[in-house]
């Protein structure tokens, strides 16, 4: 059984997302343990109470330094044993500490086609301003593993969406959620469960089944 551990910022939709993939048996021998939120009172506590997953916030506010955020969310992932943390829409950076803890081991899902609309000050409802502002014709998101850079790590699944004319910002992000974030998110956590995802440089390579690993690609082994 592969442990999560979820972060979250607001509404928890891609978290609801993962939980009916879960319950539907989509999602097999994966458990979220914990759920943890940069915020205090957000729905996706709610959420989480709802199915009986234990929800905390941990907000960087608590803490002088990143050092000190990273620590605290190391201790709280270990201390449940988390194997993956998948950042669900969470809007706080993470440092250098938990990258290296969890090193290829946190995903995260992104409301654009990245490299487009995507690095420091692309989250939310922003994004797809840029993309309607651009006259684009196509976004859609993104999963990819975590680097220190924010959305620059190895990309897992993406998924395109269709922009429309009359679309406003609202519009088209609960368009991107429904037909791609809901979708390529619970689908990265199964294929990482599956033990079917393989860094190579900066890419990810998808097998069709868990390989058989020798000792010397042990190293590049999800
Ligand atoms: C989602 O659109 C997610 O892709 C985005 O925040 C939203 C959270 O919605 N994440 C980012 O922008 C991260 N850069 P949710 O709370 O309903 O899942």
């Amino acid at each position: 059984m592969l442990k999560i551990g979820v972060l979250v910022s607001g509404g928890g939709s891609n978290l609801q997302a993962i939980i009916d993939k879960i319950e539907s048996g989509y999602i097999r021998n994966v458990e979220i343990v914990t759920v943890v939120s940069s915020k205090p009172g957000v729905f996706a506590l709610e959420r989480a109470k709802k199915y009986g997953i234990e929800g905390t916030c941990i907000s960087r506010k608590f803490f002088n330094n990143i050092d000190e955020y990273d620590e605290a969310l190391i201790g709280h992932f270990v201390e449940h044993k988390v194997e993956l943390v998948v950042m669900a829409g969470f809007l706080s950076i993470l440092g250098e500490r938990f990258n290296k803890y969890y090193t290829n081991r946190v995903i995260n899902i992104h409301p654009s086609l990245i490299p487009a609309f995507c690095g420091k000050g692309f989250y939310g409802i922003i994004p797809h301003r840029h993309v309607l502002e651009s006259g684009v014709k196509v976004t859609g998101a993104t999963v990819h593993f975590v680097e220190l850079e924010a959305d620059t790590g190895p990309i897992i699944l993406q998924k395109a969406v269709y922009v429309e004319e009359g679309d406003t910002p609202e519009i088209l992000q609960k368009r991107v959620m429904e037909q791609a974030e809901w979708e390529i998110l619970p689908e990265a956590i199964k294929l990482f469960a599956e033990n079917r995802l393989v860094i190579e440089g900066k890419k990810v390579l998808i097998k069709k089944t868990a390989p058989v690993l020798s000792a010397a690609s042990k190293k590049y082994s999800i």
